[in-house]
């Protein structure tokens, strides 16, 4: 599997998003072992998770959980693997999703996704979601602090626009790590924040990166070009949206969702796909 860096850490070019195992539609438990396992299996040692994500107001953390219940039970080394989660996003419990970005919420929120991923300290720590009733400043420094408290290894930022990377980064004194924004052939507004972060030298995680669950599997439908460049290269159109991703710059790092084993077998393909100048020009005007 090649690998991409996340601060000093080197991990693999295409992450797992693990969303899709604990909100709506997700599988039973095996299942989502399964899948895990699978990434595992295939070389993956990034895997993005929130605690918000979960299905009912009494499971905060379900993807946290289960991302370590899996860890815990696979057979092979798992010292290598990162576990990327998010704070400041909320569920509660019936199909709606608010924000929280007061630092003091912030903290509490970390210390409970350590006490649910185990070990001395989270991998990455992202604030989620900017929140409209608390200054950015002040949701980032109480990553600051956790930064400072060493109740996290790396810090991160999401949902956010060039402006509040150059403050997260002053506020962190360089420390900014990674920013996961959406990116796919379907939502390309996200340009602006890859090329900041290839010239500030900062991981951007593409999220959504065929478009969302409910999308995912039209990609090849929805533009034409992808599945163009699969049929020629007997892969899927899945499997050309994240080498697309790959080439847009190499801080880039997609995260696709799973929540079967046979999907992310198939996306980590991506990582030894390279594709021709001819060929980016025909996705980029897709
Ligand atoms: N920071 C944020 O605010 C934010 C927001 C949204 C998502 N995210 C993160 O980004 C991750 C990915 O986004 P997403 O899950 O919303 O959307 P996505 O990755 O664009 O699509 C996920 C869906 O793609 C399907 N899929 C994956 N690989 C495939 C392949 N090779 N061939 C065919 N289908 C394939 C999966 O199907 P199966 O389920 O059938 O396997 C899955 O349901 C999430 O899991 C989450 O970790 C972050």
């Amino acid at each position: 599997m090649k690998t991409r860096r996340i601060a000093d850490l080197d991990v693999s070019s295409i992450g797992l998003g693990c969303m899709p195992m604990s909100i709506e539609g997700r599988p039973d438990e095996a299942r989502s072992i399964a899948t895990i396992h699978a990434a595992l299996d295939e070389g993956v040692t990034l895997f993005d998770t929130a605690d918000s994500y979960h299905l009912y107001a009494d499971e905060v953390g379900h993807n946290e959980s289960l991302i370590a219940k899996a860890i815990a039970s696979w057979g092979g080394d798992a010292s290598n693997v990162l576990v990327a989660t998010k704070g400041g996003h909320l569920r509660p419990g019936d199909g709606t999703w608010y924000v929280d970005g007061r630092p003091e919420y912030l903290k509490q929120a970390a210390e409970a996704s350590l006490k649910r991923l185990g070990g001395d300290a989270i991998g990455l720590y992202q604030f989620h979601r900017p929140d409209p009733e608390v200054p950015f400043a002040d949701s980032v420094g109480a990553i600051r602090d956790l930064l400072d408290a060493g109740t996290i290894r790396l810090a991160g930022i999401s949902n956010v626009n060039p402006e509040q990377i150059r403050l997260a980064q002053e506020i962190l004194g360089g420390r900014l790590a990674s920013v996961q924004n959406e990116f796919s052939p379907a939502f390309r507004s996200s340009e602006p924040e890859i090329e900041l972060c290839d010239e500030l030298d900062i991981a951007f995680l593409s999220y959504s990166p065929l478009g969302g669950i409910a999308s995912a599997a039209a990609l090849g439908d929805r533009f034409e070009p992808f599945q163009q460049v699969a049929d020629a290269r007997g892969v899927s159109p899945q499997v050309v949206c994240l080498a697309w991703h790959l080439a847009k710059s190499p801080r880039v790092i997609p995260i696709p969702g799973a929540s079967r084993p046979e999907s992310i077998r198939d996306s980590v393909q991506a990582a030894d796909v390279t594709l021709s100048a001819e060929e980016l020009a025909a996705l980029d005007g897709a």
